[in-house]
């Protein structure tokens, strides 16, 4: 069987707590199944900053494009503070996805039954939950230019960022959202704010325009971005599929995240376009969350977004859906067992560890 090259980036925080967790899955899939895979791991963020003053080097980059997939932890942390914009730990990710030319951010947000209770809002709200954010990850605010610091020379500064798109770009990450809409509950809502942005009319007409031209079995709404973020605590399970822009899109699934639970619960795939030739995609996956230094080094972070943006890994980069299945029902099996780390454990309960965690979740894997 052909091997399938990962490429580990950790990064800072309890990055590497949580992709510690998924190095153990890997080596049993090994074990197991043959599975072939093969890891090499490299430096992100701020630890990468503190080895050669750059937030991922050049060797790392290459190593990324060359990998099967790139499976990241989290970047960050008050120790880079001061340092560089253009070298800070987040500076790292922002390059791999644009590099790497990863213009769809997929972010599911399932509430799990055992975390119904979980959520800060209502158990009936959220039980059952089963939303997907499309967001768009390589343009817009995030990237568009210029984007700069101006000293206007009168004692006054002004700072820039400029959300800028593309026809092309609108309609490649609709189109992602139509096509995934259709394994699901076929329902697509697009937000923006075309009341105030030219940017928004634009994302606006075109959606509406590819959902006539390629989709029209595809349910489409649309909704400007702040009532939508109102509608996703009011009534998340009216939505199905959620397509919109980078910062939005940013925004909006740190919210969903919270619907499920806890933040150490929602992962993630971000993927660039089929190859035409060989159908194969750049990938990379990696957990909402980020470094989250309140708890980095104590062993207690919940490592299950990070394994399940591993199974995420499965499905979309080596076509290994029924071993993503059996991952994720790993997970629900173990939360249904009350096994739990501090951040969702309720009332009562007593918290595990990252390890025992991890550990649970390879059991019940492997039992199944
Ligand atoms: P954060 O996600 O790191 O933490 C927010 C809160 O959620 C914290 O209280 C944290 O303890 C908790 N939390 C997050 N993940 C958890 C997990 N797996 N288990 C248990 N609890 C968890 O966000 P922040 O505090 O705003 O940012 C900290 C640093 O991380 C910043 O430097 C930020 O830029 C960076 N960041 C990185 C990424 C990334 O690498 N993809 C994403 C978001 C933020
Ligand atoms: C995320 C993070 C990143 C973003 C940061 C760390 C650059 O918040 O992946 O949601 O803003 O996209
Ligand atoms: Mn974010």
């Amino acid at each position: 069987m052909a091997t399938r090259k990962l490429f580990f980036l950790p990064g800072d925080g309890i990055g590497p707590e949580a992709m510690a967790e998924v190095r153990k899955l890997v080596d049993v899939m090994n074990a197991d199944h043959a599975a072939g895979f093969e890891i090499e791991e490299g430096l992100v963020g701020g630890i990468a900053y503190d080895t050669h003053g750059q937030s991922i080097s050049e060797t790392d980059m290459e190593r990324a494009q060359a990998a099967d997939a790139v499976l990241f932890g989290a970047v960050g942390g008050p120790k880079w503070d001061g340092v560089g914009y253009d070298v800070r730990p987040e500076a790292g990710l922002l390059r791999l996805r644009k590099d790497l030319e990863l213009f769809a951010n997929l972010r599911p947000a399932i509430c799990y039954p055992a975390l119904a209770g979980s959520s800060s809002l209502k158990r009936e709200l959220v039980e059952g939950l089963d939303i997907l954010i499309v967001r768009e990850l390589t343009g817009g605010t995030y990237f568009g230019e210029p984007k700069e610091i101006r000293d206007l020379g009168n004692g006054q500064k002004r700072g820039i960022d400029t959300q800028v798109y593309d026809t092309y770009e609108i309609e490649r990450i609709s189109g992602v959202a139509f096509e995934l809409a259709r394994t699901r509950q076929n329902r697509v809502c697009s937000m923006e704010k075309r009341n105030v942005m030219k940017s928004g009319v634009l994302w606006n007409e075109v959606v509406t325009a590819n959902h006539a031209a390629h989709y029209a079995d595809v349910e489409l709404s649309h909704m400007l971005a702040d009532a939508g973020g109102m509608q996703l605590v009011r009534r998340p399970k009216q939505f199905d599929v959620i397509v919109t822009d980078n910062l939005f899109g940013d925004l909006l699934s740190d919210v969903a995240a919270m619907l499920t639970g806890s933040l150490g619960m929602l992962p993630s795939a971000s993927l660039g376009a089929p190859d035409e030739k060989t159908g194969t995609r750049k990938a990379l996956y990696e957990p909402v969350h980020g470094s989250a230094p309140d708890i980095a080094g104590k062993g207690i972070a919940n490592p299950l977004a990070m394994i399940a943006s591993f199974a995420m890994c499965l499905r979309y980069s080596f076509g290994m859906v029924a071993e993503a299945e059996r991952l994720e029902a790993a997970i629900a099996a173990t939360l249904d067992d009350g096994v739990m780390t501090a951040d969702i454990v309720g009332e009562g309960g007593t918290a595990v560890g990252t390890g025992e965690m991890g550990d649970a979740v390879i059991a019940r894997f492997r039992a199944a």
